[in-house]
């Protein structure tokens, strides 16, 4: 971690450092985590704090949507994250399923990501619909994320997850939703798929953090999926992803190589073998 004399080096950040580096002025980022050796990197590299995405379902697990993953399956990889830092903070998604029946099961599985994960705080999707779970998980003592714009879990009512959301009216509503949230008690909220400006308007509006995932550059923090970040996914990305490494690439070409020595016989040599 870059230790920068305002962000603490010995302990975890809490949801005040977020808010703390917002108010200076100062950009922070966020990545999805699923593991522990990723988020020590991700830690170790300056990233404020770690999301344990239902994007998991799809980096890690293989499916085509995040609307399958459950907590059972989230929890064991927020527990990995969390053993794999010192100062990120953590934050767990309730997945779909997990919060939509009301209050009192968002405050049952929130307190799972908390007491049996180790996260600090808990994303869930959705504006003024999810009002009633903010305000319980708040009044719990639990740290609140929200997610506006493009929500995947309801890829069956958005028609796709590919659509950039809040152009005309819809903007309004979003903005109107983003209010909502912040007055619930959430402490920051993360904006995916939306017009830049619509970001900038949300960002001046709030007082918390927005973290922004195609959401232009006027949001205060923004987050990536590391695989897309890294360049480990193939195919189209959306256009918002800048690709910083090809991780594929370099991964496909050590393997080879590996493949490639073994029916050579070249591995394990002398020196890769005991005497
Ligand atoms: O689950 C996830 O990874 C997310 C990010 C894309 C913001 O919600």
């Amino acid at each position: 971690m870059s230790e920068g004399a305002t962000w603490p080096a010995g302990r975890r950040i809490t949801i005040t450092d977020l808010q703390a580096a917002t108010d200076r002025g100062e950009r922070w980022s966020m990545l999805t985590s699923y593991d522990t050796l990723t988020a020590g990197v991700f830690e170790q590299a300056g990233v404020r704090a770690l999301l344990v995405g239902d994007t998991s379902a799809e980096m890690v697990l293989g499916l085509q949507t995040t609307v399958p993953v459950t907590m059972d399956q989230l929890i064991p990889m927020v527990q990995a994250v969390v053993r794999g830092t010192r100062t990120a903070l953590v934050v767990a998604d309730l997945p779909f399923g997990s919060y939509e029946a009301g209050p009192e099961v968002a405050v049952r599985n929130a307190v799972r990501h908390l007491k049996e994960g180790g996260a600090q705080a808990v994303k869930l999707e959705g504006g003024h619909r999810v009002l009633p779970q903010v305000r319980a998980m708040t009044a719990a003592g639990i740290p609140v994320m929200g997610h506006l714009g493009l929500t995947p879990q309801s890829v069956n009512t958005l028609g796709g997850v590919r659509r950039v959301q809040g152009r005309g009216a819809a903007g309004d509503r979003l903005l109107a939703d983003a209010r909502a949230l912040q007055g619930a008690g959430a402490f920051a909220v993360v904006l995916e798929s939306v017009p830049a400006d619509l970001g900038q308007r949300v960002s001046e509006l709030l007082r918390i953090p927005t973290v922004g995932i195609g959401a232009g550059p006027y949001c205060d923090a923004q987050i990536l999926v590391w695989q897309d970040m890294a360049g480990l996914t193939t195919g189209r990305l959306p256009r918002f992803v800048k690709r910083y490494a090809s991780l594929r690439d370099t991964l496909l070409d050590a393997t080879r190589r590996f493949t490639d020595d073994v029916s050579g016989g070249r591995y394990p040599d002398a020196e890769h073998s005991y005497t």
